[in-house]
């Protein structure tokens, strides 16, 4: 089976050539990274090393939402775990707030809030005391500290529940008070590993509600892995696509949608029928034509007109066609088309869900530090 790739004209990788801090869009960076490389080493003789992160460069801007986003495995939390300092790479370079973050972790954590997946809140404090407690670890205490925890508890819907024991909470309020966590120091830079699997559709964009609320009242950077394409195309002003370890896009939503050149028609004959790319390819607005087995997949700048002329030049050449569907450029479409695979190939599942009540708890990420 033939996988057709097609040019790569519109991927933007960020920071060929040159190792400054370059601006993004006119604004301040934030995260720097550069030539990031982590090899996690063989678990015993004969197996092989895994290269998770493989030579990551990439910025962010003051006030950015920065998605990343990758097929499990591609090396997002690795990626994430680096620039908060819980490991350290293999080699290359990542700077938060122009600190190394290998060089100088203490420094570095201090400068961010870091929301993870996993659920750390403990289960027989209440909400407020969660947050307390954690403040404290900053040394932070007192009046003006203790307003700030119930302004977040107020703004991430918690007012209500601050009191109860965080055993009692769903896990929507528990997410949501992983954030209030994360942001109880009051950091001008936030980190979201996945921190909507296993919440509901509501549940996830009750979620993000909360970050935009967050980055527009507090003017906060937001750097956030997902694999949820759909969330990351509505939420982010610019996502860096990584796979194997390696960033292949990097852009606004909207630059790589447009990269695509036009929506997909996708056009499935009986099999063993006459090749069709030869009567296709030359029809005004196709671009260009891929074929896979029995399917054939024409970029073109308008699918729906182009739909009766394909099937009528078809028919009249003898070949039977069984389907035709038309998509709009997505990010799916994107990642099929920069790896030749669908997003949710390669043994990925839907998305566990979380069981009421129990969020973070048995969610996949075992393997996080
Ligand atoms: N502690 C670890 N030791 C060995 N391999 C690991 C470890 N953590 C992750 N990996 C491997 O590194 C790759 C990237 O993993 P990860 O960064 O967790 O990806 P993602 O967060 O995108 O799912 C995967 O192949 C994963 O199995
Ligand atoms: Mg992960």
């Amino acid at each position: 089976m033939a996988t057709v790739r097609f040019p790569l004209r519109w991927v933007r990788l960020n920071g060929s050539g040159g190792t400054g801090a370059m601006p993004v869009g006119g604004r301040e960076v934030v995260i720097d990274v550069q030539d990031l490389r982590m090899v996690y080493p063989a678990p015993k003789a004969g197996v092989a090393p895994t290269v998770a992160v493989d030579g990551v460069r990439f910025q962010v801007g003051r006030g950015e939402i920065f998605g990343f986003l990758g097929p499990n495995g591609a090396g997002k939390t690795t990626t994430i775990s680096i620039l908060t300092t819980l490991l350290s790479p293999t080699s290359g370079q990542a700077r938060v707030e122009g600190i190394d973050t290998a060089a100088h972790p203490h420094d570095v954590r201090r400068k961010l809030g870091l929301v993870f997946q996993k659920s750390t809140a403990d289960e027989e404090l209440t909400g407020r005391e969660n947050m307390a407690l954690q403040a404290g670890l900053y040394g932070q205490s007192g009046p003006a500290v203790d307003a700030r925890i119930s302004d977040l508890l107020q703004q991430m819907e918690l007012a209500s529940v601050a009191d109860r024991f965080v055993k009692t909470y769903s896990g929507g309020m528990r997410r949501r008070l992983e954030l209030a966590v994360g942001m109880v120091h009051d950091p001008k830079l936030l980190f979201l590993d996945e921190p909507t699997l296993g919440l509901d559709p509501q549940g996830r964009a009750g979620f993000w509600r909360y970050i935009r609320s967050l980055r527009e009242s507090k003017g906060i950077t937001v750097f956030m892995t997902t694999h949820y394409l759909d969330e990351a195309d509505q939420l982010c002003d610019r996502i860096a696509v990584i796979d194997h370890g390696k960033i292949i896009a990097l852009g606004t939503p909207k630059e790589l949608k447009d990269g695509l050149g036009g929506d997909i028609l996708e056009i499935s004959v009986q099999p063993g029928a006459a090749d069709l790319a030869p009567l296709v390819q030359s029809m005004a607005g196709v671009k260009s034509v891929a074929r896979r087995e029995d399917t054939y997949r024409l970029k073109c700048s308008d699918g729906e007109r182009l739909i009766p002329k394909v099937v009528l030049a078809s028919e009249q050449a003898g070949i039977s066609v069984r389907g035709v569907t038309v998509a709009k450029p997505t990010l799916d479409e994107v990642f099929l088309e920069l790896t030749g695979h669908a997003y949710r190939e390669e043994g990925e599942g839907p998305a566990p869900r979380i069981p009421p009540g129990d969020a973070g708890a048995g969610a996949p990420g075992g393997d996080r530090p």
